[in-house]
Parts: C-alpha cells; structure tokens; sequence
C-alpha cells in the first residue's frame, strides 16, 4: 500500500475513524501527527463502539504499531484514561504504541485559556472543544512548551511547569478566572508519566528505520482541511496543520517518502462550532438529526449539516493533492427526494470557482447549486457499488469529479462490513 497521508477534505468528522481502521489492514503502522484530544475517530466493531482521541485507530487491529507523532498535543491524564478506557473493552495497548519524545504536553490552565478566550470573544467565539488546543500550540510557537522528554525528568519537569503555572495564573486571574494549584498538576502529570513511560520513544528514527526496512506506513489525519490553522476559514480554524503537509512536520518523515494522499469526505457537509458555512441548510440537518445522527464524538454537540460543496472540496483536492477518495455516510441521504450540490459561490454578482480567504466575504457567499435525483431507497445492505441505485451512482460520480480526485471507496453504514473499494 506505500506510505499514504489520510485528510478530512471538509470540516473534520468525515468518518475517517472508520476508513482509517479499513485502510490500516494493509498498513503495518498508522501515525497521528496533528492535534490533540480535540479529535474524536469513532470505530464500530461489531457490537462495540470505540471513540479514540489521541491514540491511533490503528490500535484496534493488535498486530498494527501505533505512533504518536511529535505534532501531536498530548494530555497524559486524558491519554492515560483512553489506555484504560481500551483495556477495559479488551484492546490492552503494551508493545503496540509509541509516542514521540517531543510532543508537546497540554496542560488544565491550557483549558481554561481556552474558555476564558472564548468567553472573552462573545458573539464572535470559535465554538472550540475547550480542550486546550490553541493555548498549547500557542505555548509551542512561542517557545514556552513543555514536552514528553520534559515530563519524562520529574525534576526538570517540575522546574519548567512551576514557571508556567505562575504566569498563567497571572493571566488566568486577570480574565475572572481561577488560579490552577501547581501540586495538583505536578502530581498527576508525573503519575501519568509513568504510565507512558514505556511507550515513550525518538519517533522519527523510529519511521525512518520502518521505511528503510519497506514497511508501509498510514498517517491519519485528525479534524479536516477547513480547519487547517493555514488553510482553513481562520479563525474559525483548529490550532495544527490538517493538511497534507502536516503529516510530515508532524511525524518528521520527509515529503518524497510520501506515496498518495488519500481524502476522505461524506456525502453531504457537516461543520462543529462557528464559522461560515456557505452551503449550511437547515432541511439536511434537520434531516440527520431526527435519523438520530451528527451528534459530535468529543463533545456531543449536534452537527450542522448542509448539502455537498464542491467548490470546498475541489480546494481541498489542490492544498493535500489529493489522489483517491472515500465518500463516507452515504446512507444518509437515502430518503432525499432532491439533492443538491454546491458549484460555485456568487459574490458580489461573480460566481468564485475557490473559497474566497477572508472569513467576511466567505459568509456572504451565496451558493449555487445543481439538482439531481435522490434514489429514496436504502444503500445499508450495499456491498459493491454495482448494487447501488443508478442515482447513487450517479451522485457520487459526480461529487468526486467536481471534488477532481478519483472514486475509491464508498460507506454506506457504520460497520467494517459496510464499506466497498470500487
Ligand atoms: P479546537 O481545535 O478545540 O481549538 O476547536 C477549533 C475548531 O475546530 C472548532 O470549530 C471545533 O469545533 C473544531 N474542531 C476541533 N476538532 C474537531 C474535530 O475533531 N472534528 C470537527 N471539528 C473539530
């Protein structure tokens, strides 16, 4: 299979969860390299529902290596509790997972930076998971993080994080908020320590000696291209590159190692918290959600939904170079009498073949769309694309030549079974 990049090509929550755990079978590792506990991949295994935040979905198949990459953001508490939470429903993690030595760490005033920005940005908040994202890369960009290698060394641990505890609470107490006690969190990250201890490693060697040695290689992408901190509708974006690129300075495994980039999208669009939306109506979500689905992974909070957008995912296919699609959630739209797809963006009377970048004209954006027929029956039971409706085909031929990348792979359900590579 060669080493592939997977990226969300709309706003996160594509169903890569479930394409990822398809792709890995023919993957001998799978890497995260962006984000943090803000990412929620959900996995179904027969009767069991798997939620992964940090730790590969990769780890759901034992004989796969996993690897927390160094542009990874890692709570050890949250991470700690995910192990637990996997061995609890059988999936113990030992051998199996391995965890950069420069990661960097989020931390409980991380968080609360987070809600008190957003509170302090009212009416104009992002509609973050409140994990403590931003603050944390914000600390990595400017130089004041503090890494696994740091938590792995109590002493030097302990120095670094008395400095930044005094200094956020300064920050902390002049936004209301309050202060976070330096004991508590001394205590718990150096207890979690331990705990990762064993997984901790030089990643980058690590997948360098992999590649040497002809081993193929899966890098999963967490959140989607929109949310991408360069890329995306800044600032209603996440704080890490969710693009292709990312997978590199996230992992440190270098640009002509990479084989093919694969995207993953759904059927119809879905985005989390604030930010335009062009092609965002209020019959598909009304639609999903009294089928009970676009709930969040990570937070719960119901998904706004829209038709299909073109014009996103035409962008997405230029930025991540994307060769093959998954079109996840087809199922979705399998009572849709009518069924649009987004084409172009009327602005200011001229229709825009790309997202505008400023955030302010993106909201003005009308958007055009084409019709076709919906195929109003199931697409559950499907199990090649030969079984689907004409109509369905129709529609999904169509969405991934306006996206310009190549059809490869369908869902039509939650399940392994119900996935088909054309
Ligand atoms: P943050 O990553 O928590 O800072 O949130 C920034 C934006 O990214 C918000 O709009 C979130 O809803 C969105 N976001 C973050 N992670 C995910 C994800 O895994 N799926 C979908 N949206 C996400």
């Amino acid at each position: 299979m060669a080493n592939t990049i997977l990226v969300g090509a709309q706003w996160g929550d594509e169903g890569k969860g479930k394409i990822i755990d398809f792709l890995t079978e023919d993957a001998d590792i799978v890497v995260r390299s962006q984000g943090g506990n803000n990412a929620g991949h959900t996995v179904v295994l027969g009767e069991t529902k798997y939620v992964l935040h940090l730790i590969p979905s990769g780890i759901l198949r034992r004989e796969k290596i996993c690897v927390i990459g160094n542009g990874v953001v890692i709570d050890p508490v949250a991470l700690v509790q995910e192990l637990d939470g996997l061995a609890e429903k059988g999936m113990a993690v030992s051998d199996n997972l391995l965890i950069s030595d420069c990661a960097h760490l989020v931390f409980p005033y991380h968080r609360l930076l987070d809600e008190q920005r957003e509170i302090l940005k009212g009416k104009n908040k992002i509609g973050t998971t409140k994990r403590g994202i931003g603050p944390a890369y914000g600390d990595k960009a400017a130089r004041v993080g503090l890494r696994i290698c740091d938590l792995m060394q109590p002493e030097v641990f302990a120095e670094k994080l008395a400095l930044r505890v005094e200094e956020n609470n300064q920050v902390l107490q002049a936004l209301g908020a309050e202060p976070v006690h330096f004991e508590e969190i001394r205590e718990a990250y150096l207890t979690a320590a331990e705990r990762l201890r064993p997984f901790v490693a030089n990643t980058v060697v690590y997948l360098h000696n992999a590649i040497q040695a002809g081993k193929n290689i899966l890098f999963e992408g967490a959140q989607g291209t929109f949310l991408d901190l360069d890329h995306g509708t800044y600032p209603y974006v996440t704080s890490s590159n969710t693009t292709a690129g990312g997978a590199c300075t996230g992992s440190g495994v270098p640009p002509h190692r990479m084989d093919r980039v694969f995207g993953v999208m759904k059927a119809y669009m879905t985005r989390v918290g604030e930010g335009p939306f062009p092609s965002e109506s209020a019959e598909v979500s009304d639609l999903l959600h009294g089928m009970g689905r676009e709930y969040g992974a990570t937070t719960g909070r119901a998904r706004r939904c829209g038709w299909f957008d073109a014009v996103a995912t035409r962008y997405a296919t230029m930025i991540n170079g994307i060769d093959e699609l998954a079109v996840t959630n087809l199922d979705g739209l399998d009572t849709v009498e009518i069924l649009h797809i987004c084409c172009g963006y009327l602005y200011q009377g001229k229709i825009l073949p790309v997202p505008p970048t400023d955030v302010f004209q993106l909201e003005k954006c009308e958007p055009v769309y084409e019709s076709m027929p919906g195929w109003k029956t199931s697409t559950e039971n499907a199990q090649s694309f030969a079984e689907l409706p004409a109509e369905a085909q129709n529609y999904l031929n169509r969405i991934a030549e306006l996206t310009e990348a190549r059809l490869s792979i369908v869902s039509v359900g939650p399940s392994r079974a119900q996935t088909f590579v054309l």
